[in-house]
């Protein structure tokens, strides 16, 4: 992989030889990992021009708007593909012919179903808790369950646990949102898609014969299929440093998912739609606008901008799409909220600030719409996010702990703060 090198002088005259890697696809990398016994370290701070593994599986070009699994681009799978199918290319790298992919759902469709005995975790929990609070704690409570197959070296232990992982967590998500109304929960079918299934988990009753909306569950899927990777992401990042201790993966997965909460990241969808709320009428948008560009104050457009994309997010092109696919369908076109989204993202993409910051709407601005006009309340988006992404995080974590030259993940950092110094008694204060 490595033919040039880089120099790099230190303390004023000593050369150092790193070598230059030249990946399939994007920017050179340079090799420091020995720079540290030449007396030095690199400092990158939100890790903006590091690059802390090597992987196959998603590629970005943000400047481009590039987004690529396994070298398929999102918006071919988004359109032919299916999350099962994109689930097993993540995880195996290849399309699956249609025996593989028989083989890979029904393996997956086995299991779905949680142990009894976790049901009785949600009781403890109050009803208007926040749902990935749950999520957080049910899916990390999973390694209690499986003690069989903890050992993170065994390839078939691995295999079972992702599969475990990938099938069980709609389940989880869908028993969090039955939890919060009071509903009973609803057991996996497995004649159905793992999309049309979670739809089915989170809105049938006992009661009465029914089935999602087609076009609903098609939206669902794409919905999953556009969130299930994006390279190392914060939350992807967290899964694989606590992955890199030896961790098992439900704990791994669990800490994934406590990152994606956070409003910087997936917890922007449910921000985003609380904003367009918020702002109520096309009308309010340019106060809303001097918000965001005001230093002073620390509002930010929620569901803009991205560390990556500085041109434009190619899954926000196919959720605008999608968007307007389901908002024709359920009839909800007049909807304030989407005529709020289109008339906000006209404005800020012809205003100068967001134009030289190059701000555009990401995947989160209009999942959050799609996801409203479907019925999914707002605190069950960063919950669907989690369902999806769970498929990266476990492709991701295999991945890493396949690798043999596996170091626990351990950053160094530029100390600013008091040098050597004597303790000071309490009376000498
Ligand atoms: N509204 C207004 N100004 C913004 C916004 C925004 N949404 N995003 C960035 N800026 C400004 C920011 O103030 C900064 O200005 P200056 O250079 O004058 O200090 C400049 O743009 C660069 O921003 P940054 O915070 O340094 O960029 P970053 O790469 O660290 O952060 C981000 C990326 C996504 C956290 C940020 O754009 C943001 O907070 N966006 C809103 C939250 C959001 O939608 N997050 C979802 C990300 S996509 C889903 C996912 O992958 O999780």
């Amino acid at each position: 992989m490595t033919a040039e090198t880089a120099k790099l002088t230190l303390h004023t005259n000593e050369v150092v030889e790193l070598p230059v890697y030249k990946p399939t696809l994007g920017q050179d990398v340079l090799d420091i990992r020995h720079l540290g016994k030449q007396g030095a370290f690199t400092y990158d701070p939100g890790f903006v021009s590091t690059a802390a593994c090597e992987s196959k599986i998603t590629f970005i070009d943000g400047g481009k708007g590039i987004l690529l699994y396994r070298g398929y681009p999102i918006e071919q799978l988004a359109e032919k593909s299916s999350f099962e199918e994109v689930a097993y290319l993540l995880l195996n790298g290849e399309l699956p012919d249609k025996d593989e992919y028989q083989a890979f759902v029904s393996k997956l469709n086995n299991h779905t179903m949680v142990h009894q005995q976790l049901m009785t975790f949600f009781n403890g929990f109050r009803r208007d808790a926040h749902p990935m609070a749950i999520m957080i704690g049910v899916v990390g409570a999973l390694s209690a369950f499986y003690h069989d197959s903890l050992d993170i070296d065994d390839p078939d232990h691995r295999e079972i646990s992702a599969t475990r992982l990938i099938s069980k967590v709609p389940t989880i998500a869908a028993m969090c949102y039955r939890y919060s109304q009071g509903h009973p929960f609803v057991y996996p079918q497995n004649d159905m898609s793992l999309a049309e299934n979670f739809l089915n988990m989170m809105y049938s009753m006992p009661s009465e014969e029914s089935r999602p909306d087609p076009v609903l569950v098609k939206a669902m899927d794409r919905i999953f299929i556009l969130h299930a990777d994006h390279e190392q992401n914060a939350s992807t990042s967290t899964v694989r440093l606590a992955g890199s201790s030896g961790a098992n993966p439900f704990a791994c997965i669990a800490a994934g998912i406590a990152c994606l909460w956070g409003p910087a990241h997936g917890g922007a969808n449910e921000a985003a739609l609380n904003m367009l709320r918020e702002i109520g009428d096309v009308k309010n948008i340019p106060e809303y606008i001097a918000r965001a560009k005001d230093k002073d104050d620390p509002f930010r457009l929620m569901g803009f901008g991205h560390r990556v994309y500085k041109n434009f997010d190619p899954r926000a092109k196919v959720m605008r799409e999608s968007a307007h696919e389901v908002l024709d369908l359920l009839g909800k076109h007049d909807d304030p909220i989407f005529k709020v989204a289109l008339e906000l993202e006209k404005i800020a993409l012809e205003d100068p600030y967001f134009i030289e910051k190059k701000l555009y709407p990401n995947v989160d601005f209009y999942s959050g719409v799609i996801l409203d006009a479907i019925g999914i309340p707002t605190n069950m988006f960063t919950v669907i996010f989690a369902l999806a992404r769970t498929v990266g995080w476990v492709a991701q974590w295999s991945e890493m702990i396949a690798e043999p030259s596996r170091r626990i993940g351990r950053p160094r950092q530029l100390y600013t703060g008091s040098a050597q110094r004597d303790y000071v008694d309490f009376d000498d204060r």
